[in-house]
């Protein structure tokens, strides 16, 4: 994909992922071009995160479209409009149509707060509390029309500590993903890690596994 991957970001919330590309694209540690920011969400306080940012942003709501294709499709041609290389869905609270994931194909990036293929779906600290897991984290992986199923790439993973709350395991949780989903997206932005043969590689070599980094 070549140096400065012009990159779209699509929240519909607080967007605290959002602002660790911010803030690393500004520091120089980050080499993508943010091209835009989508919501869906016109109160995502995300938005004011972009706008701040000098970024350009776009918010279309779903209920003016008589079903999700229609949607997507309005989305799909406002994204356009920027001529993204790549997609990353940070907090993006909508299940994609089928033609969306195709048009995108290979180019969309998520972030799930679990260690996939544990825990998709919602409520995942007060999962992983319930079930006694000695590990929590984020993934990383590119989509695919398989919720939270795509090929994974990048991991961060930490202990879970005694007596902690979902809350409380849910902050620790997001500063890694503020650390792993720039890494990863990097990586894309790079050319380093791409979506070929329905899987992840990196540096040429199919990745079976994620990348795994630990914090504490
Ligand atoms: C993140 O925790 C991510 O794992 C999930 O949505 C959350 C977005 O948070 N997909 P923020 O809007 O980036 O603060």
């Amino acid at each position: 994909m070549g140096a400065r991957c012009k990159t779209a970001i699509l929240i519909s919330g607080s967007g605290t992922n959002l602002q660790a590309f911010i803030d690393q694209v500004s520091a120089g540690t980050l080499d993508l071009e943010l091209a835009g920011v989508f919501s869906n969400q016109p109160d995502a306080y995300g938005l004011v995160r972009a706008q701040r940012a000098g970024i350009p942003t776009a918010c279309i709501e779903h209920g003016a479209y008589p079903d999700r294709d229609a949607f997507d499709r309005a989305v799909m041609a406002q994204l356009d409009a920027w001529q993204p290389q790549l997609l990353v869905l940070a907090g993006f609270m909508r299940i994609l149509s089928a033609g969306f994931v195709e048009h995108y194909r290979g180019r969309i990036l998520n972030i799930h707060p679990a260690l996939l293929p544990r825990y998709p779906g919602l409520n995942t600290h007060q999962r992983v509390l319930d079930a006694g897991d000695e590990w929590h984290g984020s993934t990383v992986h590119f989509v695919t029309e398989e919720l939270d199923g795509g090929p994974r790439i990048l991991q961060g993973r930490l202990p879970v500590r005694p007596g902690e709350s979902a809350a409380e395991l849910g902050e620790r949780v997001q500063r890694v993903e503020h650390q792993i989903y720039p890494q990863a997206a990097g990586w894309v932005g790079e050319g380093r890690a791409v979506f070929r043969d329905g899987g992840a590689w990196l540096d040429d070599k199919p990745l079976t596994e994620p990348v795994i980094r630990t914090f504490e």
